[in-house]
């Protein structure tokens, strides 16, 4: 028996820890970690930077799931503004492979843009 509760114990610990990991904030965390990263690549022309912090982006662009459906307008909103970041990192990623660094860092610039804008939206609510 002591051991049944052991298991149970363990098992809520790891799906409560999953839960935490797959938060807006956990998200959001990651989100800047991918910008800082990209600006540190820019600043010190590191492609690995650059590239490991676009990875870091991508994994995150479904953090309107935790929104609430309550309001649905907000919701598009929001979800529009996470598309355009991938939209954005598309067109840093097609820049970069043409090794056109002006356009990159101009498209990195778009992406700040949606981060703001949706904060804008977001922070209302
Ligand atoms: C879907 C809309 C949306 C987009 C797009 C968005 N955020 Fe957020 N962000 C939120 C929400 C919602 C919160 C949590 C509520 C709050 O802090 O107002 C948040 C919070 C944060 C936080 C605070 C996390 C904490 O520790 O409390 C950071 C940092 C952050 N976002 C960074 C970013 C960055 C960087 C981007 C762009 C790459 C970005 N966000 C794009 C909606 C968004």
């Amino acid at each position: 028996m002591k051991f049944f509760a052991k298991i149970m114990a363990a098992l809520l610990f790891t799906a409560l820890a999953a839960q935490a990991e797959d938060s807006i904030i956990s998200n959001m965390k990651a989100l800047q970690n991918g910008v800082d990263m990209i600006q540190k690549g820019f600043v010190n022309n590191s492609r690995v930077l650059i590239d490991e912090g676009i990875r870091e982006i991508m994994k995150n662009t479904k953090a309107y799931k935790h929104l609430s459906d309550k309001r649905k307008h907000l919701k598009n909103v929001a979800y529009n503004n996470l598309k355009d970041i991938e939209k954005n990192v598309k067109s840093m990623t097609l820049a970069l492979a043409k090794r056109d660094y002006h356009a990159a860092s101009e498209a990195y610039g778009h992406i700040l843009v949606n981060c703001a804008a949706c904060h804008a939206t977001v922070r209302k609510w």
